[in-house]
């Protein structure tokens, strides 16, 4: 008889779930799925490693585990700590990480220019959702930020370091699906920056997928940039015989013209496939490809609806006024979207 595969069962934010022994806090919430599930700004589940730089899926562990209920003393990094059996986590539901969570927002955007109505990643840009959902205001940052010029990384990939937010996802991307490291991150702390080496060219094959997994508008298209808004195209989903990948891609139409191909995303933002360039770059004709259908988007993404998520708080935080408290930004703003 086949043994009984062993399950620890985790409770988020009052929702139990079974999982496998090592899963992340990150990735039971994933299978759980909904607004319970922790933003990740850096964790990228297709690539080795990443996680534990952005701390935006800060959550809080009330009970450790069933053999030691003793909560953890800090709030943890979700993608980084594995499930214990009985342990509790609590995200939306404790008002500390949704403050610690807005701390960390206000940290990312120190250097990060507000300037989403001129930025190409405006309508699928990270930063620019948790900012809505998180962000104060009003900056406390009295000194200047730090700037770059644009760097052509080859000539299909810009790359804008005043918009990047060091989280390692294209280095990872470089790392382990091209055969050649000349990027990374160059410096310490505040002097950090994603350099390729005397700006070398990253000519290699699979390189436009670091403009996929970036977050936010550091890496972007060059064949797409500034040629229109994200949400006046239309994706479809379609897929070519290709011999470097899987073909299986989005396109972006604006009318008849393909403006850009990208992979297709899941309902974390993570591509499905990694495509390579020609997939990306050199085809884009309607004629290169088999329409599959329009790609589904979520009806609150501001590509298919033109307006922000309309965040709906669980029952637990509308019945607790602590909680309320907590979340009253996000609160009035469902309100008012109502
Ligand atoms: S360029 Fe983008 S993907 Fe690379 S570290 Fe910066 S934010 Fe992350
Ligand atoms: S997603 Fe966990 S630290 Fe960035």
């Amino acid at each position: 008889m086949a043994e009984e595969e062993v399950k620890f069962r985790v409770t988020i934010d009052g929702i139990p779930v079974d999982v496998a022994p090592g899963t992340s806090i990150l990735n039971a919430a994933r299978q759980i799925g909904g607004d319970i599930v922790p933003p990740a700004m850096c964790y990228y589940s297709k690539l080795e490693g990443s996680g534990g730089k952005c701390r935006t899926c800060l959550v809080k562990v009330s009970k450790g585990s069933e053999k030691d209920p003793r909560p953890m003393p800090k709030l943890v990094a979700s993608c980084r700590t594995t499930v214990m059996d009985g342990m509790e986590v609590q995200n939306i539901t404790s008002p500390e990480v949704v403050d610690a969570r807005k701390g960390v927002v206000e940290f990312l955007l120190i250097n990060h220019p507000l300037d989403c109505p001129v930025c190409d990643q405006a309508g699928e840009c990270k930063l620019q959702d948790l900012g809505y959902e998180h962000g104060a205001e009003q900056t406390r940052y009295e000194f200047g930020r730090r700037t770059f010029e644009r760097i052509d990384i080859g000539d299909k990939i810009q790359l804008h370091m005043n918009r990047c937010i060091l989280c390692y996802r294209c280095v990872y991307v470089a790392n382990q699906l091209t055969n050649k490291r000349e990027h990374g991150i160059l410096h310490r702390g505040d002097h950090s920056e994603i350099s390729t080496y005397i700006e070398e060219a990253l000519d290699n094959d699979f390189i436009g997928n670091v403009i996929d997994v970036c977050p936010v508008g550091a890496l972007t298209d060059k064949t797409f940039r500034f040629k229109n808004r994200v949400w006046f195209t239309k994706p479809v989903d379609a897929h070519r015989d290709c011999p470097s990948c899987s073909g299986k891609v989005t396109l972006w139409y604006k009318g008849a013209d393909v403006l850009r191909v990208t992979g297709r995303k899941d309902e974390f933002g993570e591509v499905e496939d990694f495509i390579c360039n020609t997939c990306r770059f050199d085809t884009k004709q309607t004629s290169d490809w088999i329409l599959e259908e329009p790609t589904q988007v979520d009806k609150e993404s501001v590509i298919n609806s033109n307006h922000y998520y309309n965040f709906s708080p669980p029952p637990v935080i509308k019945e607790n006024p602590v909680l309320q408290e907590a979340n009253a930004e996000q609160l009035a703003r469902t309100e008012k979207l109502k």
